[in-house]
């Protein structure tokens, strides 16, 4: 069987550098996606064997569209894409909060999926059973804020849970409209990474889980669902 081609999108650090390393280790080839050259080039080199720096910046078009070409030139399809690039944002109250600090956030968190999933499409469709797992939150899901006990967990914010709210809707819409491809959102959960401040309870291997079950699902496999390392996310 032919080898598998992965993308993951802001892969030099965090969650998506420990998925390149653990699709790597499985023995396919892993496209370690960053904007910066040189921090991506150097945590390529550090995963070593099966993994290929592409440079990505999410909320570039022109970024976007080269990146596609140079998979195009050099691989021809692409089997599984990992949107994982995120940023996250000041907990700043709704009533201080502006539209332009949504917007940001959005570029990065909302766009950019649409951008990559956009340009790959073409690859993905000359794929193996091709896969998208959206790296969502479960801050995203209004079902969470929705229990007093878990709304509690976290001060009232805009920017960052309405981004991955409409991340999970585009997965949702992309399952249904993308035929023969498998779309699914992820909640990594609480893990340390630059993202949280080094805070979190999870190590980058059990925030990686469900990255790596979904990225491996066959054509069996769900597609429209939302899921942590435990199951089932309710949206
Ligand atoms: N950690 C958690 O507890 C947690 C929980 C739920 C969901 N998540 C999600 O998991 C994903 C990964 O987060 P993380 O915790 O691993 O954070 P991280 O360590 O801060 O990594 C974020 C990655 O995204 C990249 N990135 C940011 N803007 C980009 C852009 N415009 N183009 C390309 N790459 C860009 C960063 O690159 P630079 O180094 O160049 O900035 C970095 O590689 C995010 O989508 C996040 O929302 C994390």
């Amino acid at each position: 069987m032919a080898e598998t081609i992965a993308l993951v999108t802001g892969a030099n650090k965090g969650l998506g550098r420990e998925t390149v390393r653990r699709l790597a280790a499985e023995g396919w080839t892993v496209l370690l996606g960053a904007r910066d050259r040189a921090r991506g080039e150097q945590a390529a080199a550090e995963l070593g064997r099966g993994v290929v720096f592409v440079e990505l910046d999410v909320t570039s078009e022109d970024s976007v569209a080269a990146a596609a070409r140079t998979v195009a030139d050099r691989f021809g399809r692409l089997d599984v894409l990992v949107n994982n690039a995120g940023v996250g944002a000041p907990p700043t109250i709704p009533e201080d909060t502006t539209a332009d600090e949504l917007r940001a956030v959005f570029d990065v968190n909302v766009l950019g999926p649409v951008r990559v999933t956009r340009a790959f499409l073409p690859l993905l469709r000359k794929g193996t059973d091709p896969r998208v797992v959206m790296v969502s939150s479960g801050m995203g899901s209004i079902a969470v804020y929705a229990d007093p006990r878990l709304a509690a967990l976290a001060p009232p914010m805009l920017a960052y849970p309405a981004s991955k709210a409409a991340l999970n809707m585009l997965t949702a819409q992309y399952a249904r409209g993308l035929d023969g491809i498998r779309v699914n959102a992820v909640d990594p959960g609480y893990t340390a990474t630059d993202l949280t401040g080094g805070a979190g309870f999870q190590t980058l291997e059990e925030g990686t889980d469900a990255i790596i079950r979904l990225a491996s699902i066959g054509a069996d496999g769900p597609t429209g669902g939302f899921f942590d390392r435990n199951g089932d996310v309710a949206w």
